[in-house]
């Protein structure tokens, strides 16, 4: 079973081909290298001790993906690629439609093209926007604040209207809620360029030195302690839920969204002082004013994934704040 992975260079994609070989498919990645690194390639096969088909291309490029699809019967697709940063998004609304439309409405005329229609599709739970009430299950209207979840939903709508169009398509949309640590290898993890916008990079450079403090952005949430909660996932469980749900779009049609979290919410202040716990290290932090956009709170229902995935996360926040942090140690990332 040949599996294309679009993105597999990346964070989520990378850990995922790991476990995709593991499981014992054969894997062609695709990948533009635009928040990536070469390298990881051969780190996966390090680790995997398995061979990577890889090509260094652009989804957008039609010819590009018939040259792929001509040189290998693919049987399923796992598209990760895209960008994904909210704040950007909101500064270069343009960049962001086009590079995460254009890639997946090309991946979609190929795919077609070529007679295979089934794929894994990369979605946020920021499509759940501000949630009514906790937790959140698949049902929940769907609502964005920003540029990059607005590219998710109307992926969503278009993968729906494919559906509908052509029954042989097997399509589930995975929604992620806050993937979070590395493979335990250290060889392969979260490496963001410049200041990091999510919660853990940023500790993570605050334990390594390179960033002096933390600022958590507000204390008067209405959540246990006033900081927000989210409910974090450690990225290898996350990798495991695509294995769960390529089994599931090779053997069942249909088209279905899927939650992958752990169903637990942890506080920003539970994540530093368990981060200090396990790391055996301080991180200082000063409390500043709320970051524009954010919620009180959220996270997952797991009971969809459970029942027709057969999938639940495993790792506790403590295995990823450590993971976190081995990774930056291995690899002396400075
Ligand atoms: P990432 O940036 O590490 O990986 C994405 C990969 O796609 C990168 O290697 C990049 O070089 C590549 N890429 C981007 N545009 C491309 C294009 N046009 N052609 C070819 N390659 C291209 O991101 P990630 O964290 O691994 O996220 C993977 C997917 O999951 C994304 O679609 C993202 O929106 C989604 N997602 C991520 C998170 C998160 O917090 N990390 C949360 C929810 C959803
Ligand atoms: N936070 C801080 N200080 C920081 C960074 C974050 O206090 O320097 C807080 C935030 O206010 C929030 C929590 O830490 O309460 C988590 O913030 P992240 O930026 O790590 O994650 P978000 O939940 O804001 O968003 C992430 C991705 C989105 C995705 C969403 C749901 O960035 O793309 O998870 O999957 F949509």
């Amino acid at each position: 079973m040949k599996v294309l992975v679009t993105g597999g260079v990346g964070y989520i994609g990378s850990h995922t081909c790991c476990e995709l070989l593991n499981n014992g498919y054969d894997v062609v990645v695709v990948d533009n290298l635009s928040n990536s690194q070469r390298n990881v390639v051969k780190k996966i096969e390090k680790i995997t001790g398995k061979k990577v088909i890889f090509y260094k291309g652009d989804v957008c490029d039609k010819n590009f993906l018939i040259k792929v699809f001509n040189e290998h019967k693919i049987d399923a697709v796992i598209h990760f690629a895209g960008y994904k940063a909210v704040g950007e998004s909101v500064k270069k609304p343009l960049m962001y439609y086009h590079n995460n439309l254009i890639s997946t409405i090309s991946l979609l005329e190929i795919m077609s093209d070529f007679g295979c229609k089934k794929l894994v599709f990369s979605s946020s739970a920021t499509v759940y926007g501000n949630p009514k009430k906790l937790p959140i299950t698949e049902d929940f209207p769907l609502h964005t604040t920003n540029p990059y979840g607005t590219t998710k939903l109307m992926i969503e709508s278009i993968l729906k209207d494919l559906y509908v169009s052509d029954n042989e398509w097997s399509i589930a949309i995975l929604r992620y809620f806050n993937p979070i640590g590395a493979h335990s290898s250290g060889l392969i993890g979260e490496n963001p360029n410049g200041i990091p916008n999510n919660l853990m990079p940023y500790i993570v450079k605050v334990a390594n030195k390179e960033l002096k403090e933390l600022s958590i952005f507000g204390s008067d949430y209405n959540t246990k302690d006033g900081t927000g909660v989210r409910d974090y996932i450690h990225v290898i469980d996350l990798a495991k839920g695509h294995i769960k749900a390529i089994q599931k779009v090779i053997n069942d049609n249909g088209i279905d969204a899927y939650n992958l979290g752990t169903g637990k919410g942890y506080s920003v202040l539970e994540i530093v002082n368990t981060f200090e716990k396990v790391n055996n290290v301080k991180i200082p932090y000063k409390i500043v004013d709320r970051r524009a956009g954010d919620i009180d709170a959220c996270y997952a229902s797991t009971v969809k994934a459970k029942e027709m995935l057969n999938w639940s996360a495993e790792f506790e926040i403590e295995d990823m704040c450590r993971d976190a942090y081995n990774y930056v140690l291995k690899n002396k990332i400075k």
